[in-house]
């Protein structure tokens, strides 16, 4: 696939900025789809799994992360636990963003997430520095042309399980988990 991201320098998002986005950016069509996420079963990321996700990725606290379908959230309260970095969760299924919500507020954490219900494929990527996905093979196609299209150079994107389409992982790295399923991270640096 041609390589065919921006080449221009970070303009990284600040918390500041953040705050005041919409807690809700949604359209009639993504109530919708929202609902019918809310029949699939959610598979979240283990901590395992998350922690060497955040490893390859070697997080600093300058760095913003976004994870695109934060479901309940632990990517980000991960994030901010153990590597001080400030993050922002996208997250259709309503359901869940209100979990994450009430998850980050006992945890003390407001300052740190900040959670948006919102279309990932709606969303613009290019202010982020580091993006973590777990994506429904299903999007995989449609996620990799939006990274490309958006992503500055420089980002660090780490996908679970369903590897981005046409790109070479700079580093990958396989997880065990406590079932048979052996759990894969792929880290792209565009
Ligand atoms: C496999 S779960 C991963 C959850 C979390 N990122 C983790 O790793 O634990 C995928 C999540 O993406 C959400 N999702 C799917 N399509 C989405 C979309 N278009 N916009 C926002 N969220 C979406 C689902 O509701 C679900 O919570």
């Amino acid at each position: 696939m041609q390589k065919n991201y921006r080449n221009k320098a970070f303009n990284p998002i600040k918390s500041t900025e953040v705050a005041g986005l919409e807690e809700t950016i949604m359209g009639e069509r993504d109530i919708i789809v929202s609902r019918m996420l809310s029949e699939f079963p959610y598979l979240s990321s283990p901590i395992q799994v998350v922690d060497a996700a955040l490893d390859l990725a070697e997080l600093h606290s300058t760095d913003v992360l976004t994870d695109l379908g934060c479901g309940d959230g632990s990517v980000l309260l991960r994030a901010a636990e153990r590597y001080g970095v400030f993050s922002v969760g996208f997250e259709l299924d309503c359901r869940l963003i209100n979990i994450a919500r009430r998850r980050v507020r006992e945890a003390g954490l407001n300052h740190m997430v900040n959670l948006i219900q919102a279309d990932l494929f709606r969303v613009d990527l290019s202010r982020f520095k580091v993006i973590y996905v777990y994506p429904f093979p299903s999007i995989v196609k449609g996620l990799t042309i939006k990274l490309l299209n958006e992503c500055l150079r420089g980002t660090r994107i780490l996908v679970h399980d369903h590897p981005l389409e046409g790109l070479e992982p700079l580093k990958s790295k396989s997880i065990p988990s406590g079932k048979q399923h052996l759990h894969t991270v792929y880290l792209y640096v565009l």
